[in-house]
């Protein structure tokens, strides 16, 4: 009998920390790509909320709904055997203040979205809901520094814990939320040295966006590196590819060959 596929477990990420391993996280919304991004052996995908802006077109995260989420993280759990999925609970489906629906959101998250794992925003005030689902059995990952679904209260996507003060709250926040049981924390747009020292000061990995090489692992946004929007790309993030050009490139082809009768050819036609 085969040895049955190792997941990526929230075990395996501590202990790549206390190995100094680079945790290597990219954001997944589809089957296909979860395929590919499973092959190329990435341990964690985030079904990231940032899919209501990259595949949506929304302007920001606030309209992505719980359906939304597990309607994507359903698709990328097919497709996904090796990674630790690990979900976006989106805007305003949980808070310290309703721990029963919080903990109600994970479970469908997990349930009907096949994730191992669920990643909240919020520092300090999210350390209940935190530990809430910890004691229920249910992963968390943290996200402090710029939280997109609190955009509103911040005024904008800029970098976090620039002052002395502020910079003390992240640190604080990132302490509780470790002390609450998360297995790692998302640090974005936050100052290089300052995630560095953060990173420094706890015992589970910190995953950078825009925070700097100091931290235990970076994630960046699919649609970001692969260059699926050519008129944007965040100060933070690399392109890798430019897929927009490849595949106007590829479907410019087809049309023209629709349109001059060279596709489809007896090759691909049936007799009978
Ligand atoms: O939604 C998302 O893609 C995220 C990452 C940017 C960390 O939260």
């Amino acid at each position: 009998m085969s040895s049955p596929i190792h997941r990526t477990t929230i075990h395996d990420f501590r202990t790549m920390k206390e190995r100094k391993q680079h945790i290597a996280m990219v954001t997944c919304y589809d089957f296909p790509t979860a395929r590919i991004v499973d092959e190329t052996g990435f341990p964690a995908l985030l079904v990231g909320d940032s899919l209501g802006m990259v595949v949506h077109g929304f302007d920001s995260t606030l309209r992505v709904t719980l359906d939304m989420m597990i309607h994507h993280s359903a698709a990328v759990a097919r497709g996904a055997k090796k990674a630790m999925i690990i979900i976006d609970l989106p805007f305003a489906t949980y808070s310290a203040s309703d721990l029963r629906t919080s903990l109600e959101t994970a479970r469908r998250a997990m349930q009907e979205g096949g994730a191992q794992a669920v990643k909240v925003e919020g520092g300090r005030r999210m350390a209940p809901v935190v530990g809430a689902l910890v004691a229920s059995g249910i992963p968390v990952m943290g996200h402090i520094g710029l939280t997109p679904q609190s955009i509103h209260m911040i005024g904008g996507y800029r970098v976090q814990g620039r002052s002395e003060e502020a910079a003390e709250r992240l640190i604080a926040a990132a302490k509780a939320l470790e002390k609450a049981g998360a297995f790692s924390v998302v640090l974005e747009l936050v100052p290089a040295p300052l995630a560095q020292h953060i990173s420094s000061l706890l015992s589970i990995p910190t995953i950078g966006i825009g925070a700097g090489s100091g931290c235990d692992g970076q994630i960046q946004v699919f649609h970001d590196i692969m260059g699926l929007y050519e008129d944007f790309l965040p100060k933070h993030a690399k392109r890798y590819a430019l897929l927009a050009n490849e595949i106007r490139g590829a479907l410019k082809r087809y049309h023209d060959d629709v349109v001059s009768g060279s596709f489809p050819g007896p090759e691909h036609s049936f007799d009978r």
